[in-house]
């Protein structure tokens, strides 16, 4: 894990060298950091968000070409009302070209009382995914498989919120940042061109047992004598009996009769729990790179601008990608080095290396 003083609006890196950032900056008229070059402070939210997408475009030059941006934000009440801060930034990032697949809520299960009586308690937050090119590396099999039932692939995170152990930083809790690497962060890339390397993946004859509806089907699958050749046909025809797989088609387009008397008697035998045999269990069989260049590989890189106690970085360490951290305070850089784990330097850059 490396950490430097820094601004993210200037940050000492070169152009295509980070494969992913997960952050979540100051948030508008929060609190203050105390030194002028500190971002949150603007009087409008139109000026925040105008300094917040100069630190996107610095980000889109740090970013590989298959890279993204996770930036968790949340909302500022002014006179009684939000000002919109998730929907402005959404708005501004899009008009400079960024693409958005996900604005992810950020669920909150439980906090703090408020003393307000005429408006619910906000217990969400946004986690945008940004990217420049619409070919970001996306690892959904390996999010999926790591992170066993606590997930489903859903765009609404519950996520408890830790406590606050700082007197100055806003709680992050790690497991956004693990969710995003999962997600978005290669484990290896090339040295030379930093293309991802991809995970391969295959359909097994199994449904995922954390899913009780996919455990039921299986039961009934074995208790009414469903077949392999049954759950193939239920896969070639899919839900609407449209056709799906190739290799079970005639050529013309068309499943041939056999495909559809079998996937109609398996649907029979299943009632509506058929439709959980459309979902297979997908097993890694490796990952491979997908690049010609053969110049060797390098761990993924998790950049946060904004690393105040380095959480982000933390949970880098910990899945074995490179964290790199920058942020303004060094007051902050010294906190998170006290408690860094799984340090590591990164040969070549200033600054200082958390051990
Ligand atoms: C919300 S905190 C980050 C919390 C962090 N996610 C964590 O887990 O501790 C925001 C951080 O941004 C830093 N900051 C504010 N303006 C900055 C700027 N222009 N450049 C870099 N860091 C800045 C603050 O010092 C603060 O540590």
């Amino acid at each position: 894990m490396y950490m430097a003083a820094g601004d993210a609006r200037r940050l000492p890196l070169s152009n295509s060298s980070v494969d992913l950032v997960v952050t979540s900056p100051p948030y508008w008229q929060k609190r203050d950091y105390g030194f002028p070059q500190q971002i949150g402070r603007e009087r409008t939210v139109e000026e925040y968000v105008a300094s917040l997408l100069s630190v996107l475009s610095e980000l889109r030059r740090v970013l590989t070409a298959s890279g993204s941006v996770f930036l968790n934000i949340g909302d500022t009440y002014v006179d009684g009302s939000l000002a919109g801060v998730p929907s402005h930034l959404e708005i501004a990032a899009r008009r400079a070209g960024w693409l958005i697949p996900n604005r992810i809520v950020w669920a909150k299960p439980s906090g703090m009382p408020s003393p307000h009586r005429t408006r619910l308690v906000a217990r969400h937050e946004a986690i945008f995914h940004l990217t420049p090119n619409a070919d970001y590396f996306y690892d959904l099999d390996g999010y999926l498989q790591s992170m066993d039932d606590r997930v489903d692939s859903g765009d609404v995170w519950t996520i408890p919120l830790r406590p606050n152990k700082t007197r100055h930083l806003a709680p992050f809790p790690p497991e956004i940042a693990e969710r995003a690497i999962h997600l978005a962060c290669p484990r290896r890339a090339c040295v030379r061109c930093g293309r991802p390397e991809r995970r391969r993946v295959e359909a097994t004859a199994e449904l995922n047992p954390a899913r009780p509806q996919a455990r039921r089907a299986m039961e009934l699958a074995r208790e009414r004598g469903i077949t392999d050749d049954h759950i193939r046909a239920i896969r070639a025809t899919g839900i609407c009996d449209a056709g799906k797989a190739q290799q079970w088609q005639t050529g013309a387009g068309k499943n041939t009769d056999l495909i559809q008397v079998l996937a109609a008697e398996a649907k029979e035998k299943l009632g509506g729990y058929f439709r959980e045999f459309t979902f297979p269990l997908r097993k890694t069989v490796g990952f491979q790179p997908s690049c010609r260049c053969r110049q060797g590989m390098r761990r993924g890189i998790v950049l946060d601008p904004f690393a105040g106690t380095g959480t982000s970085l933390q949970v880098a360490a910990s899945m074995k990608r490179i964290g790199i951290g920058f942020d303004y305070e060094v007051e902050h850089l010294q906190l998170a080095e006290a408690q860094a784990v799984g340090a590591e330097a990164i040969p070549g850059n200033a600054g200082h290396a958390a051990a």
